[in-house]
This record gives structure tokens, C-alpha cells and sequence, in this order.
């Protein structure tokens, strides 16, 4: 049997529009399979990827960003050392007991009750947004909704201004070009490091506010928190900070996109979930199966390790194909079907772990209200093109726009 490879891939469109076929043909044939241009192993296989996210001690989170760049050459290398300083003290980017400390004191304040108390503003966000193309009998799902909804409510979260609401994009863009497209260039690094630079400066600025000045947000809340004698320090504030904006709207801007082209092209599960809106929840999980929005993850062996009958030397990266994982036929049956009332539980989607997405609460609640409130605002609700723009990059699944008519 010829065995696929993911390389020959990477630049074909089509990949970014339907991926799983790959992903499908790679589980089969090299479940644990090198690619030299993202310059990692990549797992396929549910238990694989599971193993690796339960084992954080051959399996590390740390020194990701370092290693994905270490393929640069030296002087491009000495160039991204902001990138390197900033990754490496983050929440995200830690192992015990460094993680244990950080997640404790970020857990103090991001509580679930802290989210569920945020339903009735994310109602009025999605109304409102909603109210504001009622009228005209089309809009793009992205601008109109997708992407607003979540920056509202995580600046409301984290105080940052409503002015300074448009840089989210542009800091977005500039952390995606280092961070999303699972290979740093020189060509990544030139364009994402001023607005990597800019954004760190803007965050250092606000977190000073803050320290004088605490208002009723989670910023100032981070800013004061302590746990036995235990604080951020002012670079892990920076750098966690960062992490809790981009993870927080870029994945939850996904899951509605893709969340809603799934329905939209399922029309008997669209019609089911109107009939039923108390399928919202299960549903909202199997979107999350289906269409994976945080689609590749990455750990580093932190020692020499047999998986899959592959030799992974310890410094080498592992991808962790979390959308391949959610489709794997020995975990979900016929998993190429969107089935809204199957029991998706065991989807990981939000990771496995001590690194468990600490914003899973918030997404939910975001989806469940978007979905609820379009499938009963707009019961006629289709697409308005057969042909839709995916984004063309690896880590993150989701789309450029989404047009529908109503
Ligand atoms: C549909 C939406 C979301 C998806 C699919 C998602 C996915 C993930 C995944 C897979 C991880 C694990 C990363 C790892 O193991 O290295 C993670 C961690 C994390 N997520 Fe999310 N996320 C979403 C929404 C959010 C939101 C709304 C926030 C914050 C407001 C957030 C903040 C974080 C943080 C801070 C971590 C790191 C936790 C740790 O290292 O202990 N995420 N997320």
C-alpha cells in the first residue's frame, strides 16, 4: 500500500475544505506519521492523542514555540527571541508545578459561575446583532455574528476597552502568522512580529491601569489574586492574558461558522434542533465532534518514547490532530455523519487533562445562544452559495465568510 502523506497536502485547497479523507487515509495507513514541513509527528488515532495529552511528562507543553522555530536560521532565530521569552511563561505553555501554580490563580477568578452569570449579556449581544441585519434578508454569518459575539465578550471579560474592540483582528492575525499556519517562515515572522510586539506593548500598558485603577474585570482580578502567597508575575500576566484573548474568541468564532454550515448542510438536523431547542446541548457537542475548531495541538517529548511502533526522539515535536482524533471510527461509529442526537461526550474537542480548556463554559454558553436564537429568529435560514471559503491553514478550522439568505 502507497502511504499517504500529509506534506503533499499542505498547499492543495482542497485539503482545507475536507480534510478528514486525509485524515482518514493517514489513521489507517501511519497513524504515527512524520512530516517534514511542519517538522513533527503527527497523530491520527483517538488513543494516541489521548495518551500523549494524560502524560505531561514524556509529553510536554513547554518549549513548543521555541522548537517550531528552531528550524529558522540563526539570525531569523535571534530576531523572534520576544516570541520565544513570551510563549515560554504561559499557562498554556507549562508543565507542573509551573502549570499547577498558574492554572490555580487563573481558575480563582474564571470560574463556571462567573460564566453562566454572563448569559442574559450574551443574549442581548446576539439580539442585538441579530436586530442589526433582521432587515436586509442576508448577512455573513462571520462579520454579522461569528466574530463580533465572542470579541464583545471576552473584552467585557478581560476590560479591555470597546474602542480598542477592531485590534482584536489584527492581533489575531499577527499571533496566527507565528502561531496557526503549523510552519514559521521568515516571510510568518516578518509580517507577525511587529503586531506581536505592538500587542504585548498594549497589554503591559493596560495591566499598569489596572494595578492602579482595578475595575470590575478579570484583568484587575488577576492583577490582585493570590493563592497561598502565590501571584502572576508581570510577564506571566502578559502572556496568559494574551493566550485567554486569542483562545478566546478565535475557536468560538469557528464553532459557530462551522457549527452552522454543518446544520445548514444537514437539513434534517436543522430541522431537528428547531423543532427540539433542548437538543441545543448535545447538539453544540457533536458540532464540536464534527467540526473540531482547534484542529492541530502539539506537545514536545521530553524523553525518547515508542508510540505506534515509531521511535519519537525526546526535542521532537507531536501534533495532535484533534479534528482527525474526533472522527476516528473506533470511538464515534460512521463518524463521518453529523448526528445532533448521538452521545459526542467523549469528544476532545476542548483537550484532555490538566490542560483542559479552561473556557469551555463560555464557548458553550456563546454556541448554545447563537444557535438557539438564529434557528428561531431565521426558521428559513439557507446558504446563500454552494461554494463556502474556508481558511486555508492547519491549526484552526474555520471560515472566511459565510453568506446565508433568510
Ligand atoms: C469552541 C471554543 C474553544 C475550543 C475548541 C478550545 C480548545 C482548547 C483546547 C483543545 C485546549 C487544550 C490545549 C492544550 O492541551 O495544550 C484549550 C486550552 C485553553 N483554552 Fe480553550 N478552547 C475554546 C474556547 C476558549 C475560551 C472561550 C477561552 C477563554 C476565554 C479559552 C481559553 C483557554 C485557555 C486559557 C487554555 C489553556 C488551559 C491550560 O493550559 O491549562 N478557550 N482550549
Amino acid at each position: 500500500m502507497t502511504r499517504v502523506k500529509l506534506d503533499d497536502f499542505l498547499d492543495k485547497p482542497e485539503f482545507y475544505r475536507d480534510p478528514y479523507p486525509v485524515y482518514h487515509e493517514l489513521r489507517a495507513s501511519d497513524p504515527v506519521h512524520w512530516s517534514e514541513i511542519m517538522g513533527s509527528w503527527v497523530l491520527t488515532r483517538y488513543d494516541d492523542v489521548v495518551a500523549t495529552m494524560r502524560d505531561p511528562r514524556r509529553f510536554s507543553s513547554a518549549g513548543r514555540h521555541a522548537l517550531s522555530l528552531d528550524r529558522l536560521p540563526a539570525e531569523v532565530r535571534k530576531r523572534a527571541k520576544p516570541i520565544y521569552e513570551h510563549y515560554a511563561v504561559g499557562m498554556i505553555h507549562a508543565d507542573p508545578p509551573d502549570h499547577t501554580r498558574m492554572r490555580a490563580l487563573v481558575n480563582k477568578v474564571f470560574t463556571v459561575r462567573a460564566m453562566e452569570s454572563l448569559r442574559p449579556r450574551v443574549q442581548a449581544i446576539v439580539d442585538g446583532l441579530l436586530d442589526a441585519v433582521q432587515g436586509d434578508g442576508e448577512m455573513d454569518v462571520m462579520t454579522a455574528l461569528a466574530y463580533p459575539l465572542p470579541v464583545a465578550i471576552i473584552s467585557r471579560i478581560l476590560g479591555i476597552p470597546e474602542e480598542d474592540n477592531d485590534r482584536f483582528r489584527y492581533w489575531n492575525e499577527g499571533v496566527n502568522e507565528l502561531t496557526a499556519t503549523g510552519r514559521t517562515t521568515e516571510a510568518n515572522l516578518a509580517r507577525g512580529l511587529p503586531i506581536f510586539v505592538n500587542m504585548r506593548a498594549y497589554l503591559r500598558e493596560l495591566i499598569e491601569k489596572r494595578r492602579r485603577d482595578p475595575q470590575d474585570d478579570l484583568l484587575s482580578a488577576l492583577v490582585q489574586v493570590e493563592n497561598g502567597g502565590d501571584r502572576l508575575s508581570e510577564e506571566e500576566l502578559i502572556t496568559n492574558y494574551q493566550t485567554l484573548i486569542t483562545a478566546g474568541f478565535e475557536t468560538t468564532m469557528n464553532l459557530i461558522g462551522t457549527g452552522l454550515l454543518a446544520l445548514l448542510l444537514h437539513p434534517e438536523e436543522f430541522s431537528r434542533l428547531q423543532a427540539d431547542p433542548s437538543l441545543a446541548e448535545p447538539a453544540i457537542e457533536e458540532l464540536l465532534r464534527y467540526e473540531t475548531p482547534f484542529q492541530r495541538n502539539w506537545r514536545v517529548a521530553a524523553q525518547d518514547v515508542e508510540l505506534g511502533g515509531k521511535q519519537i526522539e525526546r526535542g521532537q515535536l507531536v501534533a495532535q490532530m484533534l479534528g482527525a482524533a474526533n472522527r476516528d471510527p473506533e470511538v464515534f461509529p460512521d463518524p463521518d455523519r453529523l448526528d445532533i442526537r448521538r452521545d459526542s461526550g467523549r469528544h476532545i474537542a476542548f483537550g484532555y487533562g490538566i490542560h483542559f480548556c479552561i473556557g469551555a463554559p463560555l464557548a458553550r454558553i456563546e454556541a448554545d445562544i447563537a444557535f438557539r436564537t438564529l434557528l428561531q429568529r431565521f426558521p428559513a435560514l439557507r446558504l446563500k452559495h454552494e461554494n463556502v471559503d474556508w481558511r486555508e491553514q492547519i491549526v484552526f478550522r474555520g471560515l472566511n465568510s459565510l453568506m446565508v439568505e433568510f
